[in-house]
């Protein structure tokens, strides 16, 4: 039998990027490789008289983000950038040069996802930050997903109605919810996109973009099917907005679909209502 020629190193490299890729794991959060097993053992305190002498038998663990953000300074420079933006592509532009949300430099994130959807929509549908499939196509809810999104939308007649964004635009690593600080970094974009679309109403998609917008505390089962009244950091803009359950959550969960439905219908149903001023 002929000698079967090792495998090259690149072929070697690619078969075991795709088993990682099938178990799930397809972000690179560190330049370097970082030994757990190694960084979670017992480091024994130095002896006496040799403090500060590093052990020899473990390796030093690098930390994970050097120092902290200054998330006030990040908000400031949102603030400023989004103010500049006349339009819908100034402010994806904007976004996209924006290097002061932690999640951009986290290394799941390969590009912004800001939006997608009619510019002039009557609803606005806030979901809870980009998946991997957002990040790799540069759209908001286009993965499984966002797919039932759409699929339910449609059904509810709101397809052509909608501009659909998120709190964060850049996807948070092994789609973690979205930080409070990562999200007030990414709302004065947020709020911008909103003053720039004029939406009616707002369709709060998921506990992490109700929680955000709203200020409130209750998990999203609670807060689901109730009407809020939304307003702006500056008080300036102000909108009903309804909180609903994730779609995400609805393919774990498919019998929550009917509650998701009842939510959508309330939504659509007070979109086409005249509307009597007071
Ligand atoms: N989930 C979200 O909340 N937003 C997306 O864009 C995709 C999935």
């Amino acid at each position: 039998m002929p000698p079967v020629a090792d495998p090259s190193p690149r072929l070697l490299a690619e078969s075991l990027l795709a088993f990682w890729a099938e178990a799930g794991v397809d972000a690179m959060l560190l330049d370097e490789p970082l030994d757990r097993i190694e960084a979670g053992k017992f480091v024994p305190p130095p002896p006496p008289g040799r403090a500060g002498q590093p052990s020899a038998s473990v390796s030093p663990i690098r930390p994970a983000a050097a120092g902290q953000p200054d998330v006030s300074a990040a908000i400031a420079e949102a603030q400023a950038l989004a103010a500049q933006a006349k339009t819908l592509e100034e402010l994806a532009e904007r976004i996209a040069g924006f290097e002061g949300c932690a999640l951009r430099h986290e290394g799941a994130a390969t590009r912004a996802v800001f939006a997608r959807g009619r510019p002039d929509a009557p609803l606005m549908v806030i979901g809870e930050g980009p998946g991997a499939d957002e990040d790799r196509q540069g759209e908001p809810f286009v993965g499984r997903a966002g797919q039932l999104l759409d699929r339910m939308l449609a059904a509810a007649g709101l397809t052509e109605r909608a501009f659909i964004t998120n709190t964060v635009f850049w996807r948070p690593p092994g789609n973690r919810t979205p930080t409070p600080a990562e999200q007030a970094v990414c709302a004065p974009f947020l709020e911008r996109a909103i003053a720039l679309v004029e939406p009616k109403m707002l369709l709060l998609v998921g506990g992490a973009s109700a929680k955000a917008m709203l200020k409130r505390e209750e998990g999203i089962l609670s807060l689901r099917g109730r009407w809020f009244e939304w307003r702006s950091a500056d008080g300036a803009l102000e909108l009903p907005a309804l909180p609903t359950l994730h779609p995400a959550f609805l393919l774990r969960q498919p019998a929550a679909k009917k509650r998701a439905w009842a939510d959508l219908l309330t939504l659509a149903e007070r979109l086409d209502r005249p509307h009597r001023p007071e």
